[in-house]
């Protein structure tokens, strides 16, 4: 019998997206569902984006483009990166994908030979596992449970990269736990990276706007500039732009690296669409205020959550300070149930299904992350929605046996 290519034997469907389609399956039975599920930042670009997605239209739209990304497009970006303080990139430093997943596909594709080690910490962005067993590279998965309020220490970055990975990749602000690092915490990380060459790092930072209380975006590049040799810096409109369907991402890192990238585009997507680096273009050129009002509703519904999450009794929850996540800890309510026919909760993935089925709210397991002591909450859902599906996560607990 013919066989499919090994590789996708160890890709995995996503985790997040089978809880989402549960919500949606019980929606349409008509059961009244809240999803915190899926991290969708849900509110729509501003007119302007639509307007030049539209203008594009009418003129010659439909012809191949640059694989790195059209000039104009990689300019913005270089601005949009300066402002962020990170100053000095020329075009030939960066290039664009089909969103950030696939920029980081690409660059794992580009970096890691199988059997080649990637180190990350987890809580991790489940994308992460999924493409390094799709490339078959080793993992070395750096934990950091909540009681380090799911951050790595520099003592646990020595540790991983004296094995020299070829690979080490970091996410801040993080999905899944919304932690932010602090100027200082970078700048000990940065410290520990600079005693070994061997290692290309991935900064994952396309929460780089979406900070709370004044806490700042930092990279290891700000903290040591000679590091830009072999650090990577991802960005991506989806989440800051409210455009995850336009499918827009970037990198900006050795000239070496992004043309690697560039080579990978021109054998898969040959270029992105210009009627959405149009809609790109103006995003991140435009007036900023949608992104930056956003950040600000962000910020006010974190705190929403975290007044419930402090009420609930044995649950731990690290204060995230970006993004849109919250991250608790849900592992004292393991070995207790739920309801009158006793439902077990063993896991997370038993605590997942109860909420969902008892209160109809959607969660997702934190074991997808690589951490099943907890599960995420993503707050973008409709403001009316959020307290609601908050009192009943906190009336869920108060049932527990
Ligand atoms: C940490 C992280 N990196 C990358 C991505 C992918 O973003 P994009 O929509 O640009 O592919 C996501 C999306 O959820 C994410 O949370």
């Amino acid at each position: 019998m013919l066989q499919l290519a090994s590789r996708i034997g160890r890709a995995k469907p996503s985790a997040i997206m089978q809880v989402a389609e549960k919500a949606k399956r019980l929606k349409a039975e008509g059961r009244d569902i809240i999803s915190f599920s899926i991290g969708v930042p849900n509110f729509l670009p501003g007119p302007h984006v639509y307007a030049a997605a539209a203008e594009a239209l009418k003129h010659d739209s439909g012809q191949y483009g640059s694989n790195r990304g059209p000039d104009a497009l990689i300019d913005a970006f270089i601005v949009h990166m300066a402002e962020i303080g990170l100053t000095g990139y020329t075009r030939a430093n960066c290039a664009t994908g089909i969103g950030a997943k696939h920029v980081i596909y690409n660059l794992c594709e580009a970096l890691l030979d199988e059997g080649d080690t990637i180190a990350f910490p987890t809580p991790y962005w489940t994308s992460y596992v999924d493409i390094a067993e799709i490339l078959n590279a080793k993992i070395d998965l750096l934990p950091c449970p909540a009681t380090q309020n799911y951050k790595l220490t520099p003592a646990q970055l020595d540790a991983a990269l004296a094995k020299k990975p070829r690979v080490f990749l970091f996410n801040n602000p993080s999905n899944p736990t919304g932690m932010v690092y602090s100027k200082d915490e970078i700048t000990a990380l940065a410290d520990v990276i600079a005693k070994y060459p061997d290692t290309w790092v991935i900064t994952d930072d396309i929460y780089n706007r979406m900070v709370f209380d004044g806490v700042g975006y930092h990279n290891f590049v700000h903290a040591r500039p000679e590091l830009r040799d072999r650090v990577i810096f991802i960005d991506s409109l989806s989440k800051t732009y409210g455009m995850p369907g336009w499918r827009v991402g970037f990198m900006a890192g050795p000239e070496v690296v992004a043309q690697a990238v560039v080579t990978m585009n021109s054998n898969h997507i040959t270029n992105l669409p210009e009627v959405t680096t149009a809609a790109a273009l103006a995003a991140l050129s435009g007036p900023q205020d949608i992104p930056t009002q956003k950040c600000a509703e962000f910020q006010a519904k974190r705190d929403q959550v975290m007044a419930v999450m402090d009420s609930i009794p044995g649950l731990v929850c690290p204060r995230p300070e970006g993004a849109f996540y919250v991250f608790p800890d849900i592992s004292c309510a393991f070995g207790k149930t739920h309801g009158p026919s006793g439902t077990a909760i063993k896991n997370d993935v038993d605590f997942c299904n109860a909420l969902l089925e008892a209160k109809g709210v959607a969660c997702v397991p934190g074991s997808a992350f690589g951490e099943p002591r907890a599960l995420r909450i993503s707050y973008t859902c409709p403001t009316p929605q959020l307290q609601p599906g908050l009192e009943r996560f906190r009336e869920f607990f108060a049932e527990l046996a």
